[in-house]
């Protein structure tokens, strides 16, 4: 075995793979030269969601023909001028990523510095073809054409145009919140995308995040021990089906950090179900030596020297927040309290510990869901008390899940059953029914569809549009019938029968987002029953109305001849049972 250097190109090439993934990742690295440039407009524009051009220019500094030739060079950087690496302010610092993509693609580098002419260098795939004067503004233009186009191992990653597109949104999205000082467009196979003049972070930030958080947002702003956290997160109840609206900056620099996403999530641990995500902006400031950025090539991943307070600072001052909001919620959403039956001895015990910790109205520890007073039950649904006895309308024999004897609290049936007590989450259940229901007109072929008299406008993300877009025929194969209607909207022309009256705004963001999480419209049709369960969730008898006794039984009957229903989409059980034998060892009669 010899030892060998490698050829630069090679070693230009192996940064590629860490550094441009992809076209977003290209234009991240470009975007973050031109703010580093000191540039007050920057101008992207994309074909082909970048795979056939990524073009950057700005007004910065801009470059001398020698610092050209020297930027495509590895290594080679104008910041870290007294080689500070523990204390980096600026995006860059490596001196790696203009080589490494003009080593996978045909990059042609414009630049002009003030008061001197313009020079052009251009490359090919890591071999320079031509140079020569260009006429350019002053400040920088770089194009990046055929990006791994002789790379066929790195090609095959790449997705659709759409969805390179919305990565490369996205990535722009996130330095224009980070740098709310500097101007942005953004055009996309010729249409403008994003416009946006300088302003402040809070202006920037609520051009850039869905409106609907000037109702739903909690603004944040906290300083402890030199840390400062500012910026915006969303109630409780206004939630994501996927994480992908988590903005998270560490020195205006976009992060992906998992400290930050983790100490998110446990600020709205049981606020927020476990597969719901928060939307949030957020800000962290610290003193540069508290924070190493460089343990990531793409540095999208920093380290601190005291995670702990870090986390401290957010978790605690998000809570704070929240905890403050709560009234605001429509419905304060509590998580799934886990049914403990109790006997007497242990009920006394629980209801002094807690009539004791009872001072505070918002603070109710779940493990006392099992005590059922009257009083509990006003606390725990925070409506009136909703409970009601019916007399049985059948034999209680004939049926396995019984007959309904009531309803508590609007959400739970209660029914006799031969051989116990069978308690029904509506909610949960029917979303099941719903659900083979349409798995079942699927397979047969023929779902039915109701058409809608006067097709809905549904207003969303454009990115958002472009996956309905995409997966239109899937979804219309399922009753869904969409149309595109202009950038960023879609009308809904029919929806499928089995929904009933849905709110298709929200089925269709959370459709979006299901689709986009699941990887594109191409392997839709392998996970029909995903979408297929996001559909049935909308089309189910929420929690909370007040059902007859005929629908109760109705529900009781399909559940006993519908397969799968004894657990719900998301695999909590729809119904629980008491047998008589444990009712009376409850009341020691055994
Ligand atoms: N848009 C730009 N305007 C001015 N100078 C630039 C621009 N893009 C790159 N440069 C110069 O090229 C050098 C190399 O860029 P890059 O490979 O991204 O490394 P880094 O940003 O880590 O220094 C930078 O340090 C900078 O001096
Ligand atoms: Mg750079």
């Amino acid at each position: 075995m010899s030892i060998r250097r490698l050829p630069p190109e090679l070693i230009n090439r192996i940064a590629a793979g860490e550094v441009v993934e992809r076209p977003a990742s290209a234009l991240k690295e470009l975007v973050e030269n031109s703010l580093d440039a000191g540039a007050s407009q920057v101008s992207v524009r994309l074909s082909a969601g970048g795979l056939e051009l990524v073009e950057v220019a700005d007004d910065g500094c801009g470059m001398s023909p020698d610092e050209m030739r020297l930027s495509l060079e590895r290594h080679a950087t104008s910041k870290l001028p007294d080689g500070a690496i523990d204390r980096v302010a600026s995006f860059g610092f490596r001196g790696e990523a203009l080589p490494s993509i003009a080593s996978v693609s045909h990059l042609r580098l414009e630049s002009r510095v003030l008061g001197a002419d313009g020079w052009f260098i251009e490359i090919d795939h890591g071999e320079k073809v031509a140079e020569g004067p260009a006429a350019l503004p002053p400040g920088t233009r770089i194009r990046v054409e055929r990006l791994f186009d002789k790379v066929p191992a790195r090609r095959k990653f790449l997705r659709s145009p759409r969805s390179e597109y919305s990565a490369c949104l996205d990535a722009v999205k996130r330095l224009a919140m980070a740098r709310s000082d500097v101007g942005f467009t953004l055009d996309h196979d010729g249409r403008r995308i994003l416009s946006l003049q300088p302003a402040d972070a809070p202006a920037r930030v609520a051009e850039l995040l869905t409106h609907e958080l000037d109702r739903h947002g909690v603004g944040i702003d906290c300083t402890r021990e030199g840390l400062r956290l500012t910026g915006v997160i969303s109630l409780p109840t206004f939630n994501r089906g996927i994480a992908d609206q988590q903005y998270l900056f560490v020195n205006s620099r976009p992060v992906k950090d998992r400290l930050l996403v983790g100490a998110l999530r446990a600020a709205y641990r049981d606020l927020i179900a476990r597969d719901r995500h928060p939307i949030a902006a957020l800000f962290l400031d610290v003193p540069l030596e508290e924070v190493d950025v460089n343990v990531h090539p793409a540095k999208t991943e920093v380290r601190f020297r005291d995670p702990a307070a870090v986390r401290g600072l957010i978790v605690g001052s998000l809570r704070r927040a929240l905890d403050e909001e709560s009234q605001r919620s429509a419905a304060r959403e509590q998580a799934a309290a886990p049914v403990m039956w109790t006997t007497s001895a242990t009920y006394d015990e629980q209801l002094n510990r807690h009539s004791r910790a009872s001072g505070d109205e918002q603070g109710w520890d779940p493990a006392f869901a099992g005590v059922t007073t009257l009083r509990e039950e006003q606390r725990l649904f925070e409506h009136p008390p909703a409970a009601r006895a019916e007399p049985a309308v059948e034999s209680v024999q004939s049926y396995p899940l019984g007959v309904a004897r009531g309803q508590v609290a609007a959400t739970y049936i209660v029914a006799e059953a031969e051989d116990g007590l069978v308690i029904v989450d509506q909610h949960a259940a029917h979303e099941r029914l719903v659900l083979e229901r349409m798995r079942l007109a699927r397979e047969g072929g023929a779902v039915a569809r109701q058409v809608l008299l006067i097709p809905e406008v549904v207003e969303l993300d454009e990115s958002h549009c472009d996956r309905l877009d995409g997966a239109a025929a899937e979804l219309g194969d399922m009753g869904l019938e969409l149309e595109r209607f202009g950038p960023s909207a879609m009308l809904v022309r029919a929806v499928p029968a089995a929904l009933g009256k849905a709110d298709a705004a929200n089925l269709l963001a959370d459709l979006a987002a299901e689709i986009a999480e699941l990887g594109g419209p191409l392997s839709l049709r392998d996970k029909l029953d995903h979408v297929a369960a996001t559909i049935a969730c909308h089309g189910s008898v929420r929690a909370g109305r007040v059902l007859s006794v005929a629908e109760m039984n109705a529900l009781l009957r399909e559940m006993e001849v519908t397969p799968r229903s004894g657990q719900c989409n998301h695999g909590r059980p729809t119904w629980v049972k008491l047998g008589h034998s444990e009712i009376e060892k409850l009341f020691g009669r055994k």
